[in-house]
């Protein structure tokens, strides 16, 4: 089956976080939205018939994980990704984020230290400091273009005391994908001072071509006993508001305490549409996924040679993997406030301010390039030429 990626659909009066909210966020009803994670398009078409024919059923009770469920996750973890894993590792979450959360909240104690690698995922800053932790910033290295890491002051920061790494692979907003060497270092690093990671790995499938994520508890057995693997068919087949995450926790005692955690908030139930949409997805959804790579791919071009052409002041970022550009806009401004104001009332588009990803998101703008060429199109004509007004 071919899929219409550049078909529009109308989603105004949906209750969409991304399209209902313009006036109260931005101002203006008009401010076309590219900012939040979550794309313009339909799902696989299994995945909405599937939907459907439980929707049909008509009884919507208290749902629970089937072994379709497991054979889904781990058959696409093992096709898609080369990671074996098994049945019993596999545990769920309401939504990465809620895991993240839930995680820091069970495995770490107020007022330690939890390290993070900005610019990055504005909701992992939340996730610390909201449990009363203390965000300890490996921020990264801009080299070349690219973000790096920097080892030298991660093995410190893993020594002074650090007890839990949130690890954004592949990573959003800077769009790398970390390579194995990189990702090994990471390991070495919390094996030697005994720091867990959650590897946040939910953009593993939006990957461009000519790269490949690597699961980080793939990587050896030692990563995998000190790891929290979060992912889920949200971003890969746009379904955040069927809330349903997984996350792989291969260490028994590790995987007990958070089953402990998630009954004592009581959020271990899993939703009815969330569970049908995982494994509809994960059994289907390679054909659509394949296309909608292409399709980002072609957005992805379209947005650079229109910003080398039109906004020559302005660097890209150009991605490994996630729908989502990060552009370096300090030539037009270096206040957050004024590039607010050039967006949201000069440009009538709405991309993510930068310095919610940490200090060094100052001047940045995140693109969400996921929604069909013709919206693309016309955001960032809007903002080239609000950019042009001004000078
Ligand atoms: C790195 C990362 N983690 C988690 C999420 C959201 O996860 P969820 O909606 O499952 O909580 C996003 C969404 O943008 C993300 O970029």
């Amino acid at each position: 089956m071919k899929y219409d990626f550049d078909r529009v659909i109308d989603r105004m009066g949906t209750a969409s976080y991304k399209w209902d909210q313009s006036e109260k966020l931005f101002g203006h009803s008009d401010v076309l939205p590219l900012w939040v994670a979550d794309m313009d398009f339909e799902p696989p078409q299994e995945v909405v018939d599937e939907i459907q024919r439980r929707a049909k059923q008509g009884v919507y009770g208290y749902t629970i994980r089937m072994p379709e469920y497991f054979d889904a996750v781990s058959g696409w973890l093992k096709r898609r990704h080369q990671w074996d894993i098994r049945h019993e590792w596999i545990t769920s979450s309401p939504g990465v984020v809620p895991a993240l959360s839930l995680i820091v909240h069970a495995f770490t104690q107020p007022g330690d230290k939890v390290i993070l690698q900005s610019p990055v995922y504005y909701p992992f800053y939340d996730v610390i400091k909201m449990n009363g932790r203390n965000v300890v910033d490996n921020a990264l290295v801009l080299r070349d273009g690219r973000y790096e890491i920097d080892f030298d002051l991660l093995e410190n920061q893993a020594a002074d005391g650090a007890k839990l790494l949130l690890l954004c692979s592949p990573h959003n907003p800077g769009g790398r994908v970390w390579t194995r060497e990189e990702l090994t270092r990471i390991g070495d690093i919390c094996v030697r001072h005994g720091v867990l990671v959650v590897a946040d790995e939910i953009h593993h499938d939006l990957v461009y071509r000519g790269h490949e994520h690597i699961p980080f508890a793939g990587i050896k057995d030692e990563f995998a006993q000190i790891s929290f693997t979060c992912i889920a068919t949200s971003k890969t087949f746009n379904l955040a508001g069927l809330q349903a995450a997984s996350v792989i926790i291969p260490n028994d005692e590790l995987r007990r305490l958070y089953n402990q955690a998630i009954k004592t908030f009581s959020i271990h139930m899993e939703s009815y549409f969330g569970m049908s949409s995982v494994v509809a997805g994960y059994t289907h959804g390679d054909e659509w996924l394949e296309q909608l790579i292409d399709y980002l791919q072609g957005n992805l071009t379209y947005m650079l040679d229109f910003v080398a052409n039109r906004l020559p002041e302005i660097t890209v970022m150009r991605p490994d993997a996630t729908y989502l550009v990060w552009m370096d806009c300090r030539a037009i401004s270096e206040d957050p406030a004024d590039l607010k104001k050039l967006m949201y009332d000069e440009a009538r588009v709405a991309f993510t301010e930068g310095s919610v990803f940490g200090k060094q998101g100052e001047g940045y703008l995140r693109v969400n390039i996921a929604c069909p060429r013709s919206i693309l199109a016309e955001a960032l004509e809007r903002f080239a030429s609000a950019v042009r007004q001004r000078t």
